[in-house]
């Protein structure tokens, strides 16, 4: 079946209505600057913006780095489990209303124990909101700790550590923050250690590193996903394996033009990776940030990117569904579900 002869003029209904996984999403990155006042207020803490609206103005990145000094900031004011409920809660009710069906939600523990708040803290706040998911709006829920990169090897260690009393909480684990200087390579070991523990694997590269990085974590830390990955144009042999073995990359597009590693969205090189057959998925990063949740990124790109068709869309939902960590048991349900809403639009087209 082919979907590419839809309307392009009915892409944005489908685009909204079609069941789809998010799978590069971090929580902290979801804080609204309203709940960021209101934790503040009821935490004690005093900003450094005077009011809402001079945070959000803020909110002008010239890079990663400029980005992730804010990011920090704003996550500083969760200090109670039920913080972390709020958070993840208000983002799965922004995720319902996108027909997101599945989420698998990053956190960067060692942002917050840090600064004194225990892991239980963190994890339970962030799980039972996972469970109210569920509960309330039917979408299937998962964490993925996130070791920070540009702390050591030995921080990571520790916050394994801290977190395994809790390890039926979350199923992976992943990289992220400042990627520059900070490769793969850097937590080879601790990342053994979680695969032999169970745990599924990602990590961020090619983001703003090079596409070397990319390839360490393929081959050093054995990934099972890429986040980001967009810097592998830069090599066609890799763009290659990576479209051969068809390893996931979960593309951002708000937060790649935010942050400026692409000037426009008409630049973005989405549209021509899936086109050379890899597996692309769409997600928002940090939406509170940049501008927009999972349905605002794939608004964005069909309206920047002329080549992306009715088939595009179907593809990249279906590839979110089979990049995803959820039981296949379920996957075959969403596959089930998205195939009939695109072939319901294919017959009033
Ligand atoms: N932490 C939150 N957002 C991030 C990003 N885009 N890259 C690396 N680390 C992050
Ligand atoms: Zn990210």
């Amino acid at each position: 079946m082919t979907y590419a002869t839809i309307a392009r003029n009915h892409l944005s209904a489908l685009l909204a209505r079609m069941p789809k996984a998010e799978l590069h999403i971090h929580i902290e990155g979801s804080l609204e600057p309203e709940l960021i006042f209101a934790l503040a207020a009821k935490n004690g803490i005093t900003l450094s913006y005077p009011s809402v609206e001079a945070l959000r103005a803020a909110y002008a990145f010239t890079d990663l780095q400029s980005f992730l000094d804010l990011y920090y900031a704003g996550a500083s004011v969760l200090i109670e489990e039920d913080d972390f409920y709020r958070m993840a809660m208000a983002y799965f009710a922004r995720a319902h209303a996108d027909h997101i069906v599945h989420a698998e939600l990053f956190f960067d523990p060692q942002t917050h124990t840090e600064r004194g708040v225990p892991m239980g803290a963190v994890i339970q706040g962030l799980a039972r909101a996972c469970a109210d998911a569920k509960a309330h709006w039917g979408i299937s829920a998962s964490l993925i700790l996130c070791f920070l990169r540009h702390l050591s090897e030995a921080s990571a260690f520790d916050t394994l550590e801290a977190a395994l009393p809790y390890r039926a909480h979350f199923i992976g684990v992943g990289l992220d923050s400042g990627e520059r200087g900070n490769p793969p390579e850097k937590f080879a070991r601790v990342f053994a250690k979680c695969r032999a523990l169970g745990l599924r694997i990602v990590a961020h590269a090619g983001e703003e590193g090079p596409p070397a990085y990319i390839e360490s974590a393929l081959d050093v830390l054995h990934v099972e996903r890429i986040d980001h990955g967009v810097r592998c144009s830069e090599d066609p042999v890799l763009v290659q394996r990576l479209a051969d073995s068809r390893m996931p990359l979960t593309v951002c597009p708000l937060s790649n033009v935010k942050l400026c590693v692409f000037n426009t969205m008409q630049e973005h090189n989405l549209a021509t990776l899936l086109h050379a057959g890899l597996c692309i998925t769409l997600n928002s990063d940090d939406p509170a940030y940049f501008g927009g949740y999972l349905l605002s990124n794939f608004e964005a790109v069909f309206a920047a990117l002329p080549e992306l068709s009715g088939q595009d869309a179907w593809q990249l939902a279906r590839n979110s569904i089979d990049a995803s960590f959820a039981p296949e048991a379920d996957k075959v349900l969403w596959r089930t579900t998205l195939d009939h809403v695109f072939d319901q639009a294919l017959a009033t087209s």
